[in-house]
């Protein structure tokens, strides 16, 4: 269930998506029963009761409406109120999102009568209410001064679901739900934890936040757990910038023997003795270097436009390619026995299993990684992050674009703003090295450039 979906004018709610949602019953302000969907029962109840406290009693006027129904209510409300009322406040069949169960309206209880699509009356207990609603996950849809944007005028009554992560970044940074989807943009800093995959990660992100286009900035297998960025929404756009910078880890080994993931997690497929070790750490040194590594083939690197580990799962011949990597710092953290525990900071596709492998060859037995954390990214370490479960509960960081790139922010005018939105090239009176990023009035990113030939260039752009 996605509780972000979006149904407007040019969003039309279709009929197959009703097998998605599961309605519930719920009783009306005239002891009507009606429909709403499960989940929004649930948060409506707590907000309900919550307001209760503050001396407010809510009760709901409109839940799900089925395609008939809005049309009897246009029809109805034509009559009664006339064109302009219901072209501004009435959606058509189809364009309404009380047909996804997540809408409901509500009325205000004063002097054991239910005021219902009132302004005056009911502005203080509105704004009360309307404050209140992130923590239950629900937002105001129709707010004011957004009405170009959502098609209708302010309805204070009208409340949405959409889960409590996005109605709080709604909330903060004054958007509506078309905005949010269209347009945010946001990099999170993540403790991955050991057991599940970075894909798991991405979907998680994608569910909880309700928005689809989400991505990571360097894959950690399951064994692994540490710093891992993800971007959100137009966030995305810098994905190749985020995954080119360093990392750092720290790896646990075992030596003597080699499995075939390279890793404690595959299997055993030979052994070797251990000779003594001397200077291990006089030996790590030596691999603070650039050299050609081998892709494992227990990974998703593709040869001839095949994943390398279905080469492995089928035992099919294949010859590893290589690829040129930096240690560009290696520490002996801990030695014992037939293991070790070191950390090292490398470039980006550096395969800690494939260095482990490397190592052990230089040690003249076999080594395998038993563990894996990186601990940075580029200049964010694990203090930085934040678990799911922080996230989950809503509290965790959100990491501005602009903020996190190295690149120098430049202010525009509105001549230069002009150009940006046009995707033309600016000259560069800035003395640019690499990359620029600009800002509008509002200090909101606007687009990315890059100098090229002595002229500054749309990198990328989030007009
Ligand atoms: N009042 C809202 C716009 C609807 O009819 O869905
Ligand atoms: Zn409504």
């Amino acid at each position: 269930m996605i509780y972000t979906k979006l149904v407007n004018k040019e969003n039309l709610w279709k009929e197959k998506d009703l097998t998605k949602i599961n309605l519930v019953e719920i009783i009306d302000i005239n002891e009507n029963k009606r429909k709403i969907e499960e989940k929004t029962k649930e948060a409506y109840d707590e907000l309900k009761n919550y307001l209760k406290q503050k001396n407010i009693e809510i009760g709901i006027t409109e839940g799900y409406r089925t395609v008939e129904e809005q049309i009897n209510l246009r029809n109805a409300l034509l009559k009664e109120k006339g064109l302009s009322y219901i072209e501004n406040f009435v959606a058509l069949p189809y364009e309404s999102e009380h047909h996804t169960g997540l809408a409901i309206d509500i009325a205000i209880k004063k002097e054991n009568e239910y005021i219902d699509e009132e302004l005056e009356l009911t502005k203080e207990d509105y704004k009360i209410i309307h404050e209140t609603l992130p923590k239950y996950g629900f937002i105001l849809r129709y707010p004011k001064n957004k009405e170009k944007i959502t098609g209708y005028n302010y309805e204070p009554w009208h409340l949405r679901y959409v889960g409590k992560v996005p109605a709080q970044i709604i909330y903060n940074n004054n958007l509506t739900l078309e905005e949010y989807l269209k347009d945010y943009k946001t990099v999170l800093y993540i403790n991955k934890p050991k057991g599940i995959t970075s894909f798991d990660v991405v979907n998680e992100i994608r569910h909880i936040f309700g928005i689809k286009k989400v991505g990571h900035t360097g894959t950690l297998d399951p064994i692994a757990e540490g710093v891992m960025l993800v971007a959100i929404g137009k966030a995305t756009k810098i994905v190749e910038l985020l995954t080119a910078e360093d990392k750092e880890y720290i790896a646990e080994v075992e030596l003597g023997y080699k499995t075939d993931t390279y890793d404690n997690t595959g299997t055993i497929i030979e052994k070797k003795e251990v000779p003594k070790i001397i200077n291990l750490e006089e030996k790590l040194k030596s691999f603070k270097k650039t050299y050609l590594q081998e892709v494992p083939i227990y990974s998703a690197v593709k040869v001839n436009g095949k994943k390398l580990y279905d080469y492995a799962r089928k035992k099919e011949e294949i010859s590893l390619p290589k690829k040129q990597v930096t240690i560009k710092e290696i520490e002996l953290l801990e030695e014992k026995e037939k293991a070790f525990t070191f950390k090292a900071l490398v470039t980006k596709g550096c395969y800690i299993r494939s260095l482990i492998q490397d190592i052990g060859e230089s040690l003249d037995t076999y080594a395998t990684m038993t563990n894996l954390i990186r601990t940075k990214q580029g200049k964010i370490s694990l203090k930085d992050t934040n678990t799911l479960e922080e996230i989950k509960k809503n509290k965790f960081q959100t990491h501005n674009i602009e903020d996190i790139l190295d690149y120098p922010i430049i202010k525009v005018d509105e001549k230069e703003y002009l150009k940006i939105s046009n995707g033309v090239n600016l000259k560069d009176k800035w003395n640019i090295k690499d990359k620029v990023i600009f800002i509008d009035k509002e200090e909101k990113l606007i687009g990315i450039y890059e100098k090229k030939d002595d002229f500054l260039k749309t990198w990328k752009n989030f007009i």
